[in-house]
């Protein structure tokens, strides 16, 4: 899906300009190679929003936000989780073209599954805007909104690296691998993301899969459920670690990591570092604790306004910024992408990474 690097430079600015309060408008580069504008359309019209299951906490902040976000900025939202899965979400979406929609955001459960709605969406004149998952194998989506993906797992890939070296100086380190599921087209982008930092150092006997199990097939979670990376990990420690140590785990997202850690401690044995994602609660409350590692701050409430952001443009008719024109390719076309700028959250920067958020930063005291 990711065919070339993008400049990190460029966007590491926009995130360093966001992050001292400047507006996004003002930090963004110019417009490259967005879709030509659409006509506009009425203020006041109803903007379609379809999420996926609540795997993690992300999705969950995702509902209210949007819902007050497009009220206050005068739209009539609707938007609804698909909580029984793919064929819910497809039926979902059908109503919200014949109830007349102007935009559908869409967080899909299988980015490739929605193929016959969005094309009817397209028929219909709605556009449609990817949100945080890419929509596969249709040319029915016009734009994509999430943090950068491939950046999400170098990050979680360096973390796991420089844990396990501040926990034990030398290695060689036996390490174990978790991805998420195969449906969501994040996952394989987040994993290669951390191979392209982690393949290098298994290759020259740095770190070691003692499982043996390091491609992607091998290590994903169906359904971002808990119980199955729990599963899973319950199976590696009995199978690969009679009298091993483990050193370190890639997990993908923070619900996951948390499993993992659950099945380490159930086997009686100790795991110096795992990695995670979302800034979910409970793990940055066991990052405060020194159990889990790291995590990645991707703060939903910057990309449901980008999002929103990008409601307004197309409302207005006008053309819409784009910062990654080349990086995401669906099978069918190359999507026009704004990427945020995910960052890394270990113990040391928690404080200063969640200062604006709240719920967060009180955790960090
Ligand atoms: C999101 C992650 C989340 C996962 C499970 C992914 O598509 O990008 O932030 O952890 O879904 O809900």
């Amino acid at each position: 899906m990711r065919k070339f690097a993008k400049s990190v430079a460029a966007i590491a600015a926009i995130s360093a300009l966001a992050l001292t309060g400047c507006g996004r408008e003002e930090a963004a580069p110019a417009t490259e190679g967005g879709e030509s504008a659409a006509a506009g359309f009425e203020t006041g019209s109803a903007i379609g929003v379809a999420l996926p299951q609540k795997t993690s906490e992300n999705w969950v902040l995702a509902e209210q936000l949007f819902n007050d976000g497009l009220t206050e900025a005068g739209y009539e939202p609707d938007v609804q989780f698909a909580n029984g899965g793919v064929a819910e979400q497809q039926n979902q979406i059908s109503s919200m073209i014949t109830n007349g929609v102007k935009v559908l955001v869409v967080g899909a459960i299988d980015g490739a599954q929605l193929g016959t709605q969005l094309a009817q969406a397209k028929e219909a004149g709605i556009t449609v805007v990817a949100y945080d998952r890419l929509l596969l194998n249709t040319d029915a989506v016009d734009y994509y909104v999430a943090y950068d993906n491939f950046k999400v797992g170098e990050l979680q890939g360096q973390a796991l690296l420089d844990g396990m070296k501040a926990a034990k100086p030398e290695g060689p380190y036996n390490v174990e691998l978790f991805a998420g599921s195969p449906d969501d087209a994040n996952a394989k982008v987040f994993f290669d993301g951390a191979m392209s930092i982690l393949q290098p150092e298994i290759d020259n006997g740095n770190l070691v899969v003692v499982s043996g199990q390091e491609t992607f097939e091998q290590a994903v979670t169906q359904g971002w459920k808990a119980e199955n990376a729990q599963k899973r990990m319950d199976t590696l420690l009995s199978g690969s670690y009679g009298t091993e140590e483990l050193d370190g785990v890639l997990s993908p997202n923070d619900t996951l990591a948390r499993a993992i850690l659950t099945s380490v401690e159930g086997a009686g044995k100790t795991l110096p570092v795992v990695t995670g994602q979302d800034s979910e609660v409970e793990s940055v409350k066991s990052i405060m604790e020194g159990k889990q590692y790291s995590t990645i701050n991707k703060d939903t409430r910057a990309l449901v306004e980008h999002a929103i952001e990008m409601v307004n443009g197309l409302q207005a008719g006008e053309e819409l910024e784009i910062n990654d024109p080349d990086s995401y390719e669906n099978g069918v076309k190359t999507v026009s992408a704004y990427l945020l700028e995910p960052q890394i959250v270990t113990k040391d920067n928690a404080a200063e990474a969640y200062a604006d958020d709240p719920t967060l930063s009180a955790l960090t005291k």
